[in-house]
């Protein structure tokens, strides 16, 4: 039988699966913020499943599978309960989905904080089954040290200060940060440590605007704004609180569609045309072939 098919000559031990285009890398993130400048902020959406991969890679330079899936996905309370099993899943689904972006994924609460060994095992599991780039857990000073030890073994590591969710327990809720002068100095001091200690980007999450334009200007990796400020290096939202899946949003949030109420819509005509026997029609049924 003859063919038509064509060696894909392109192909190498660095790239052995031929791909449309080839995917950003963390040190193009990073490199992204020179001499404490951004041409242009870096885009980032959190993603879980690989379709909404597929609608949002063009658009984006990181997708974060973000531990946020408890709530959005699976309805849970906080993202306390989140497993490295689901975190795992859904960012092999992510990468799955995605060609361009890089993909980071959350480290979730328990997986990490122990010790730096801990955390080695956590990241290298969830980057082997998933094909991530990279790792993202929440914290100061205080895992300044894991971060060090995980970028010198081949993890790179995003952080993320400020309000940080898995701490909910302790911070008592969801508020901004950094009202106070001694709260504001440590989520500065924060940064520059995580910085310091090799984090590619860093997320500030629900801080005071003066303080993500000061660690902005005073650290020397990108930083990543949500609730934060338009002078960050680049800004992240849950894609789902953007395109309008919930009624309630929190205020830095900016509904961009209201894909809620359109599903919603959409679904009370289906259930009309199945009660009404409009649907299925002669289109959507299949017939002897004569
Ligand atoms: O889990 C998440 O989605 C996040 C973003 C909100 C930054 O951490």
């Amino acid at each position: 039988m003859s063919t038509t098919f064509k060696l894909d000559t392109s192909t190498s031990r660095a790239n052995p699966t031929p791909q449309p285009m080839k995917r950003l890398t963390v040190p193009m993130i990073r490199s992204h913020k020179s001499d404490g400048k951004t041409r242009e902020p870096l885009v980032m959406l959190t993603a879980y499943t690989a379709r909404q991969a597929q609608l949002l890679d063009a658009h984006c330079d990181l997708l974060l599978v973000g531990d946020s899936l408890g709530q959005v996905i699976y309805g849970l309370p906080s993202t306390i309960p989140v497993t490295l099993e689901m975190m795992s899943n859904h960012a092999a689904a992510v990468v799955r989905g995605s060609y361009h972006s890089v993909v980071v994924v959350d480290m979730p609460f328990g997986s990490y904080e122990q010790s730096p060994q801990q955390a080695f095992e956590s990241a290298a599991k969830l980057l082997k089954e998933s094909g991530a780039a990279a790792v993202k857990l929440e914290g100061g000073a205080q895992m300044a040290d894991t971060i060090a030890f995980l970028n010198q073994r081949g993890i790179p590591v995003m952080g993320h200060v400020g309000l940080t969710p898995q701490a909910v327990n302790v911070l008592g809720g969801y508020a901004a940060r950094g009202r106070s002068d001694a709260e504001a100095e440590k989520i500065f001091n924060d940064a520059k440590s995580l910085d310091e200690a090799g984090a590619f980007a860093i997320v500030l999450e629900g801080v005071l605007e003066p303080i993500a334009i000061k660690t902005t200007g005073a650290v020397s990796c990108p930083t990543i704004g949500i609730g934060a400020s338009a002078q960050c290096d680049g800004q992240v939202l849950v894609t789902d609180d953007m395109l309008g899946m919930f009624e309630r949003v929190p205020r830095f949030v900016k509904k961009y569609e209201n894909i809620a109420e359109t599903i919603e819509k959409t679904v009370a005509r289906y259930a009309e045309e199945v009660r009404a026997r409009t649907f299925p029609t002669q289109d959507q049924t299949y017939q002897q072939k004569r």
